[in-house]
């Protein structure tokens, strides 16, 4: 049986182990992996990678059983020997809001959910209301990386290339295809269900900062108010959400925007940026300067101040800007009003493929992707169960 998954995101490489692991080699499969973008420049390698679905439920119920799925089996694996190369960990952390709000669905999935007290919501005193609750966090730039190495340890191939269309790759003789192409699948088959929903992160060195802190604001709809969410070795600050939008660059608005509002969630954020352009601004001005440079150094009240020291007001503007932000990065949530997961029979001339749609999670990817990936392979055993009796003798009674 050939198979070819469209795809190499978390949905895509989970999806194609998924399948690979279930059914393969009792039904052998010749598994191939198309995708014109690999880690670590796929959307799924922007996302901090907490396992949180939106607030309110979809409308389809199942996406409800997919992040609960992929939380169990994720925490299943949360001691394996594994779990650091995956990119798994525990993390706590705060939803905070303007306003008392119903409890999610998800409450009972996660661990240890709570509304917290009156002591810590002084902690945050521009919210009055909010949650506490341990969630896992799975890192795209290991997972992806740990995902590929599964399907190459078990013989699957993967292939850099851009598929213009199903017809192409159903005429090069694959018998299912397995559609996980995210927010670009209406570029194969017309989705106006589908849309990007444009976001923008800054990864930032706050080695201290131990909880993810979402926040949340009804007027500006989800993920478009400040987070800060820890990782193994940087810290991810955003948010923004913006429908319709395809601009990938990072845009300077968007920048101010997440920083300015961050440090106002997160205080400390600002001042250690300042602490590490002192650092900094020691280093260059040891290196141009000596003890001469460095003693020129000033530092007044929380604020690192330029004097006459031996390196350029320049560098010096550079080392407080750039002192602790390692990366920023734009990507596009597969925004859909439900996941697409379904079968459909294509047909072309004389050829025709099964295909399974996988793509539209939205900003909640990572969170459903092992129980989407579950859902996929129970389709493919379908298709599988199928196509064995179409090829059963006929009956003689
Ligand atoms: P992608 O990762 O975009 O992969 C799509 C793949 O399809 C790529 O390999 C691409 O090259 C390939 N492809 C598409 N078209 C073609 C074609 N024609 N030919 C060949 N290849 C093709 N979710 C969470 O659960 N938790 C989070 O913390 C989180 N944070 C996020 C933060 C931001 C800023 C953003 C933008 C998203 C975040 N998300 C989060 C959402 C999550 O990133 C997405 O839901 C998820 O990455 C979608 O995965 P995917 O595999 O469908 O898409
Ligand atoms: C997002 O920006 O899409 C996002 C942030 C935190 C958790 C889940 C998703």
């Amino acid at each position: 049986m050939r198979v070819v998954v469209i795809g190499a995101g978390v949905i895509g490489l989970s999806t194609a182990l998924c399948i690979h692991e279930r059914f393969h080699p009792a039904q052998p499969l010749h598994l191939k992996v198309y995708a014109d973008r690999f880690t670590p420049f796929t959307t799924s390698d922007v996302a901090a990678g907490l396992w949180q679905p939106y607030l309110s439920d979809s409308s389809n119920p199942q996406e409800a059983e997919w992040g609960q799925q992929t939380f169990d089996y994720l925490l299943s694996h949360i001691h394996s020997q594994d779990a650091e190369k995956m990119g798994l960990s525990l993390i706590s952390g705060y939803n905070l809001f303007q306003h008392e709000v119903p409890d999610p669905s998800w409450r009972n999935t996660v661990l240890g959910f709570r509304r917290l007290t009156p002591r810590e919501m002084d902690i945050f005193p521009e919210y009055s209301y909010g949650w506490f609750n341990t969630s896992l966090s799975l890192e795209g730039k290991r997972y992806l990386p740990w995902l590929t190495e599964r399907l190459t340890e078990r013989g699957v191939k993967l292939f850099h290339r851009k598929v213009e269309s199903f017809e192409e790759v159903a005429r090069g003789g694959a018998d299912v295809i397995i559609n996980c192409t995210g927010v670009w699948a209406g570029a194969l088959q017309t989705d106006t269900l589908l849309q990007p929903g444009r976001g923008q992160i800054i990864q930032v060195e706050a080695p201290w900062m131990k909880h993810f802190i979402l926040t949340h604001d009804s007027s500006l709809g989800i993920y478009n108010s400040p987070y800060i969410i820890p990782g193994s070795k940087t810290v991810t600050l955003g948010g923004v959400f913006q429908l319709g939008n395809w601009n990938e660059l990072n845009s300077v608005h968007d920048h101010n925007s997440i920083w300015r509002r961050c440090c106002q969630l997160e205080p400390t954020l600002k001042r250690a940026g300042v602490l590490d352009a002192c650092k900094i601004m020691a280093r260059l001005t040891r290196s141009v300067g000596g003890s001469a440079g460095l003693a020129a150094t000033t530092v007044v009240v929380g604020m690192v101040t330029w004097r006459e020291s031996l390196v350029t007001p320049g560098q010096w503007l550079l080392a407080i800007v750039n002192a602790r932000i390692v990366g920023e990065l734009t990507g596009f949530r597969p925004v859909r009003p439900q996941v697409r997961l379904e079968r459909e029979k294509l047909h072309f001339g004389s050829s025709s493929a099964e295909v399974i749609h996988n793509y539209g999670h939205g900003g909640y990817g990572v969170t459903v992707h092992w129980g989407c990936a579950m859902e996929a392979a129970n389709l493919f055993g379908k298709i599988l169960e199928e196509k064995k009796l179409s090829r059963m003798p006929p009956s003689h009674l």
